[in-house]
């Protein structure tokens, strides 16, 4: 596998109970991982050195984590090579690196999304703007770590984002909570997870700025009961007929960030990966081998009478932040505690192990998830493992999957 965040680690995780599983290798992984499979520190946005590392090793299927590696072409060079290799080629992972391309395959295979705009000049930008009017929503079109998307009533601010990028995407705003939808693909059947929320601003009641994601809770009780059947008829399968058609055919995680409007759900976004720190909630619950299934979807095996078996748990993660996260985090502190937590698991995302000492070393530093018959009980796990932990500055919201909770309670 390649990465090294807590989504990997998660992976990593859940790859490892698979008892078909032999060996499991992960580049560079993180001390997290480390504990649990043989790690290599390599470039990971060099595909020589993937190719490299896996024809070493006789790898029998490579997982790729992140976005970046996919969208330089690392599934292609390994594919190629005949490794098997769950992850979409760079083609098709420009459903994730180009907002203007997945607006397109949208378009054409009749996936319901926010009406769009590719802008390329200032005119172009406020004759969008001014078309649909307050709260903009503008895109730049590449891949922008979590930094290309503003949304905001104030239209210079809008006009500003947009001239910092060559070509963007301005869109209607739309209004309803968010859902995360991934589907596991082999580039003709789809099978879809059960959906999942992130938590995407800073602090807590959704104040500050945009992160990487600092918590998530699977299941949704309040989403509506038909969301996976209707994600899968209406998204997952139209999209990847359409880049089947296309001769790109999109093999791998497909996510589907949802909105649930007051007129049906539409796609936010598309990634060509597993989300993070979704994947921290959703794969401590799925109950399938995983590392069977990603390599029946790596290797065209999937039929479409497959279902995925799931644990009747919740789960709830949230993720220890860095000082100054996510403007100018501060890294290279040493964390304390994690020996003593018991009630939940603890997903390395941005760690380093200095002197034998687990250290901080990205925004994101832990994703700690709590597991429980009820979104209540999996909180509880979760809040009591982080207040154990001890990182100097760090940061976490404490209502994740709140409000979920109390309105599981009252129902
Ligand atoms: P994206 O990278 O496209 O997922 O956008 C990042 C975040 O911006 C999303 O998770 C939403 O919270 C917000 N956003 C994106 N597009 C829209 C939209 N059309 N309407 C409302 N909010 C949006
Ligand atoms: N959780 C958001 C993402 O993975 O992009």
């Amino acid at each position: 596998m390649i990465g090294s965040g807590g989504r990997e680690h998660a992976l990593a995780t859940a790859l490892q109970r698979d008892p078909a599983l032999t060996e499991l290798h992960v580049a560079p992984g993180n001390p997290g991982i480390a504990a649990i499979a043989q790690c290599h520190e390599i470039d990971i946005n060099k595909n020589d050195q993937i190719l490299d590392l896996a024809e070493r090793l006789n790898i029998d299927l490579v997982v790729v984590g992140p976005e970046a590696p996919l969208v330089n072409g690392a599934a292609d060079v390994l594919r190629k090579a005949g490794i098997a290799c769950f992850g979409p080629s760079q083609a098709a992972a420009q459903l994730e690196g180009s907002k203007d391309f997945a607006k397109q395959v949208m378009r054409d295979a009749g996936v319901p999304t926010a009406k769009s705009f590719t802008c390329t000049s200032r005119e172009e930008v406020e004759k969008a703007l001014d078309a649909f009017g307050a709260p903009y929503v503008v895109k730049h079109d590449g891949l922008a770590a979590g930094k290309g998307v503003v949304v905001t009533d104030d239209r210079d601010a809008a006009i500003e984002h947009a001239l910092q990028s060559p070509r963007v995407v301005i869109e209607e705003f739309l209004d309803g909570p968010e859902v995360s939808l991934f589907g596991i693909s082999d580039g003709r059947t789809v099978i879809a997870m059960q959906p999942a929320q992130d938590f995407k601003r800073a602090y807590d009641g959704d104040a500050g700025p945009n992160t990487g994601g600092m918590g998530a809770y699977s299941p949704l009780h309040w989403a509506p009961s038909d969301i996976i059947e209707e994600t899968l008829e209406r998204v997952l399968n139209p999209t990847v007929k359409e880049m089947a058609a296309r001769d790109t055919p999109f093999i791998g995680l497909l996510y589907a960030g949802l909105a649930v409007t007051s007129r049906g759900t539409k796609v936010i976004e598309f990634n060509a990966r597993f989300g993070d720190p979704e994947t921290e909630v959703l794969l401590p619950r799925l109950k399938t081998p995983l590392a069977t299934l990603l390599y029946k979807a790596a290797t065209g095996g999937l039929t479409e009478d497959m279902t995925l078996d799931w644990s009747d748990d919740s789960a709830v993660t949230v993720v220890l932040a860095s000082e100054g996260y996510p403007a100018s985090p501060k890294v290279g502190e040493p964390i304390m505690g994690l020996d003593s937590v018991k009630s939940a698991q603890v997903f390395h995302a941005g760690t380093t192990s200095k002197d034998g000492i687990v250290h901080s070393s990205g925004g994101r530093v832990l994703a700690v998830t709590g597991m429980g018959a009820d979104l209540t009980i999996a909180r509880d796990a979760a809040y009591s493992a982080i207040s154990q932990i001890t990182l100097h500055g760090s940061h976490y919201r404490r209502d994740i999957a709140l409000n979920a909770a109390v309105a599981e309670k009252g129902n």
